[in-house]
């Protein structure tokens, strides 16, 4: 019996949520290990949709819900998102979602930093959330941060908030910023201490006794592999670990509790943000896939960048998150394409490679190399079974499979939560 980490494969919103939610109904406990409220995970129950960013999509049936040391956690969004799952029926009970003592926190300090940063010239703008995520993760880095367990502990407060606004008020200043009042920072961190203390718990005791009791547990990434800090589209990426073995560190589990790796792609490819984006199609096919997918971002609501399935970068993916299976999603919004391309490899300088070079610069070069695949005319939207899918969409998988070194698990054809089709339980792998 396998705990089962799933993880973005390509650039994020690859239907991450969809499918944790999918599986977690054969979890005991989903757990968040990075990221923070920069994801949206959409999932889709009888007609009615839930948006969730930092809450583990598990919280819907009511799984318990474990937010991680490795996510940046902004308190305001919490409680928001916990009262707009209260508006569609869910009830989140501190029982049911238990916070990291050590996770790092989001203030409004480090969401002005990201705007501003933003807002400036557009050589140095990565298209960002604007959340405060990059921030956030540099103050930690830099050990000068406000942890949920230093709320309960006033005393020591005061202190934190001075050691932490010597540095941003230097820094605001340079900008021009007005500076942060710590008196009245130390106030709204009191105010809001009562609402999210009652979730605070020590996450990696409380992981290690679930997994001595045989408990499954499910790990959920946000973002996708390719926006990793460390082997995504440097400087264009996200500010934390997104790869599998992060569910670790994020969490306090040591790595041999990690069972089975299941990376998420959607049968084409999309970003949002800027960057480069070797198979993106600025034209009418790019326009086709965004609408047909609805390829908006969950999140901040702008149109993503789409493009045909790069099968280097879901290669390169499966090797750096150690990847078991495949979960394929999206494959319903390919129906009705004459014909499908599908990168294998790029024209660099004059020189074929099979991977993507490590330099802004080389990246930004590559061109794809295509192999051409005919479409399909038939429905695949809502098949439930691999008999329902038409034998042209089959090859399609195939052929993926083939070229990134990958069997495909599950498979997806609808937002709907029962639309999905499984060839191997990840659980049971
Ligand atoms: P995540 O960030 O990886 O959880 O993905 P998002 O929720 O941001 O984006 C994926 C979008 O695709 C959501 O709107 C999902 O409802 C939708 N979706 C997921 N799987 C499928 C699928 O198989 N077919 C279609 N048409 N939509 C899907
Ligand atoms: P989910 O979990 C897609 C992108 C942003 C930007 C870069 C840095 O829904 O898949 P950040 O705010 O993290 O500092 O932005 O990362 N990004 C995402 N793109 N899906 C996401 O999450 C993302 N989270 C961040 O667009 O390019
Ligand atoms: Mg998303």
């Amino acid at each position: 019996m396998a705990n089962v980490v799933v993880v973005g494969a390509q650039w994020g919103d690859e239907g991450k949520g969809k499918i944790v939610d999918w599986l977690s109904e054969q979890a005991d406990v989903v757990v968040r290990f990075q990221g923070g409220h920069n994801a949206g995970h959409t999932l889709v129950i009888d007609g009615i949709t839930y948006k969730l960013s930092l809450l583990p999509s598990g919280v819907v049936r009511s799984k318990l819900s474990v937010i991680g040391n490795g996510v940046v956690l902004d308190p305001r969004a919490l409680l928001d998102e916990l009262g707009r799952l209260e508006a569609l029926g869910v009830k989140v009970p501190p029982e049911n979602l238990r916070i990291a003592e050590n996770t790092c926190l989001i203030l409004p300090l480090h969401q002005e930093l990201d705007a501003m940063r933003e807002s400036g010239a557009s050589s140095t703008r990565i298209g960002t959330t604007k959340r405060g995520i990059g921030p956030a993760y540099e103050d930690k880095v830099g050990r000068r941060a406000i942890r949920l367990m230093d709320l309960a502990d006033p005393a020591s407060l005061e202190h934190k908030i001075e050691r932490l606004l010597s540095h941003h008020n230097a820094l605001r200043r340079g900008h021009g910023m007005p500076e942060v009042d710590g008196k009245a920072l130390y106030a709204d961190l009191c105010a809001i201490a009562p609402k999210v203390l009652p979730y605070m718990d020590s996450v990696w005791l409380l992981l290690d006794r679930k997994r001595r009791e045989g408990k499954r547990i499910l790990f959920e990434g946000a973002q996708g592999s390719l926006l990793d800090i460390d082997h995504g589209t440097y400087p264009y990426v996200t500010s934390s670990n997104t790869v599998s073995a992060q569910a670790a560190t994020g969490s306090g589990l040591g790595p041999s509790a990690i069972g089975y790796v299941l990376g998420i792609c959607k049968a084409y490819t999309t970003r949002v943000g800027e960057g480069p984006f070797p198979t993106e199609q600025n034209n009418e096919t790019g326009k086709r896939i965004g609408e047909r997918g609805r390829e908006f971002g969950t999140v901040t609501g702008r149109p993503r960048r789409c493009g045909w399935f790069d099968a280097v970068l879901v290669r390169q993916t499966v090797r750096l998150s150690g990847i078991d299976g495949l979960a394929l999603t999206k494959l319903d919004v390919l129906d009705g394409f004459d014909e499908l391309k599908v990168c294998v490899g790029y024209r660099l300088d004059g020189r074929e490679i099979e991977y993507l070079p490590a330099s802004e610069h080389a990246q930004a070069k590559a061109e794809p190399i295509y192999e051409t695949i005919a479409g399909w005319s038939e429905v695949t939207a809502g098949a439930r079974s691999w008999a329902d899918l038409p034998a042209q969409a089959i090859k399609y998988v195939r052929r993926i499979e083939e070229l990134v070194g990958c069997p495909v698990a599950l498979l997806s054809t609808s937002p709907e939560r029962e639309d999905t089709i499984l060839m191997r339980n990840p659980f049971e792998s």
